[in-house]
């Protein structure tokens, strides 16, 4: 085997060797990925998955090639795409949305903030109806999340509750915007501007999608202070795992950095020496003058890096990204056509007002009389994949059971009656780039079908 080898790169450089197999590779993915079956009636239709060319297996197998694994040359080619992507100055490539979120949220906890610095026992409003991963920081760290209501059918925060929600521990704002769907961020960021609150834009489900805010068209997650995104597969573009933290703030970026890797005070990238040329020469905490600053901690970190190998697709994918988002927005629009005929029935989604979602599913929320559950099960015996909005009412999960009834520990603003009624009457499917008008249609005529059986 190692005697063919030789022969096939025998007279070649590294260099050429490297091209032929990517060309190979190239060749391969062409002829063996992304040859869809005709569709037919029955089949399944998932509610989201990766959409993909042979780019992004070439970039994969050239980052494997190179064998650098940890963060390198495509971590940082792709965290500038993606700044520059979002218009924003600084971007830090970590291995999940949920990493994304502890970081954005930890960030806030750190003593270089000084007096705004979150602590144990502070508020942050936030909502129920979503992804535990939004909140779980909060809870992990000691600080109290206060849960107001949504409004259906945007399924973003009601913001008519926030002063009710506000006391004098409240230190942040801390929100998705759901399915896609901007949340209030005029609202939003004024009240938090005039109580002196940070803004945590979670953006794992919304990439792509813009706010008319202050007479700018803004990306969302560039709004408020930090913004997170998701890049696990079903999500708007993919690196596999992984997902990053955005801010504009170069104090925030230089925690988030710290305690993604490590703890650390250095802002060297993997494998880089002394890029301050102060590695040797000053004084840290109680560390004798001149300890080396590659293992100084300023922070309590954690390790959140992820891969060059993941960081290489992402490359690929934020080339195509905003086709991506022009065919969400077109898949979105054609449901909501289809279904018009059946709004007596089913709430369809609305966008909130300012913005152009790039949506990440299409919600519905039966209306009285209609059972979800029953419609569900009619779709997904006809191939149509179903989600709910995450956990529905996060306070009801066995997670909440040792702290239940704590105001201590988290607090709740009413009744959380839309939260509850998301929880029993909203399911969502999808709208991913990689779906045709064929399968919309079907996915269309399985729902009247199911409505029609239950009347
Ligand atoms: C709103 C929201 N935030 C955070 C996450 C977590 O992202 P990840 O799965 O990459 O950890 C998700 C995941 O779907 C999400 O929907």
């Amino acid at each position: 085997m190692i005697r063919r080898v030789i022969k096939i790169f025998k007279d070649k450089t590294e260099e050429e060797a490297r091209q032929e197999i990517l060309k190979i590779v190239e060749e391969y993915a062409v002829k063996y990925h992304n040859n869809p079956e005709e569709f037919k009636e029955g089949d399944k239709i998932a509610y989201a998955s990766r959409v993909y060319d042979e780019k992004e297996i070439v970039n994969l197998v050239d980052s494997s090639l190179e064998f650098w694994l940890t963060s390198g040359r495509y971590t940082v080619e792709f965290e500038e795409k993606l700044a520059k992507y979002l218009g924003i100055d600084y971007c830090s490539f970590v291995n999940s949305g949920s990493s994304a979120n502890l970081l954005a949220f930890l960030s806030l906890t750190s003593p270089l903030l000084g007096e705004r610095q979150i602590k144990k026992g502070d508020e942050v409003i936030t909502v129920a109806a979503g992804f535990p991963t939004t909140i779980a920081p909060i809870i992990q760290y000691g600080a109290v999340p206060v849960f107001v209501d949504v409004t259906i059918p945007q399924y973003n925060i009601d913001i008519t509750q926030l002063e009710e929600a506000l006391s004098d521990k409240t230190k942040a704002i801390m929100l998705a915007h759901t399915l896609g769907n901007p949340f209030s961020l005029t609202e939003v960021k004024k009240f938090c501007d005039e109580n002196n609150l940070w803004l945590i834009e979670d953006n794992c489900d919304a990439l792509g999608s813009t706010y008319d805010y202050d007479g700018k068209t803004k990306l969302t997650g560039t709004v408020g202070d930090i913004g997170t995104s998701s890049f696990y597969p079903p999500h708007h573009m993919t690196t596999g795992e992984g997902g990053a933290v955005y801010t504009d703030n170069p104090l925030l970026h230089k925690i988030v950095r710290s305690l993604r890797d490590w703890g650390r005070d250095c802002q060297c990238q993997s494998g880089q020496d002394n890029l301050c040329g102060n590695r040797f020469t000053k004084q840290y905490g109680e560390l004798p003058l001149g300890y080396d600053h590659k293992y100084v901690y300023s922070h309590f970190g954690y390790n959140l890096k992820a891969t060059d190998m993941q960081a290489a697709i992402g490359c690929a994918q934020i080339e195509k990204f905003p086709s991506f988002v022009e065919k969400r927005k077109e898949n979105f629009e054609q449901l909501k056509e289809g279904l018009k005929c059946v709004s007596d029935k089913l709430i369809l989604p609305e966008k909130e007002k300012n913005s152009d979602p790039s949506w990440f599913g299409f919600m519905i929320t039966v209306k009285d009389g209609i059972e979800r559950n029953s419609i569900v099960e009619y779709l997904e015996n006809k191939g149509v994949q179903t989600r709910m909005l995450f956990a529905g009412n996060i306070t009801k999960h066995p997670c909440f059971d040792e702290i239940r009834g704590d105001t201590t520990k988290y607090r709740i603003v009413g009744e959380l009656t839309n939260t509850n009624k998301i929880m029993e009457d909203t399911f969502w499917i999808g709208v991913y780039p990689g779906m045709n008008r064929e399968k919309i249609d079907y996915m269309i005529k399985c729902i009247l079908e199911s409505l029609k059986e239950k009347s």
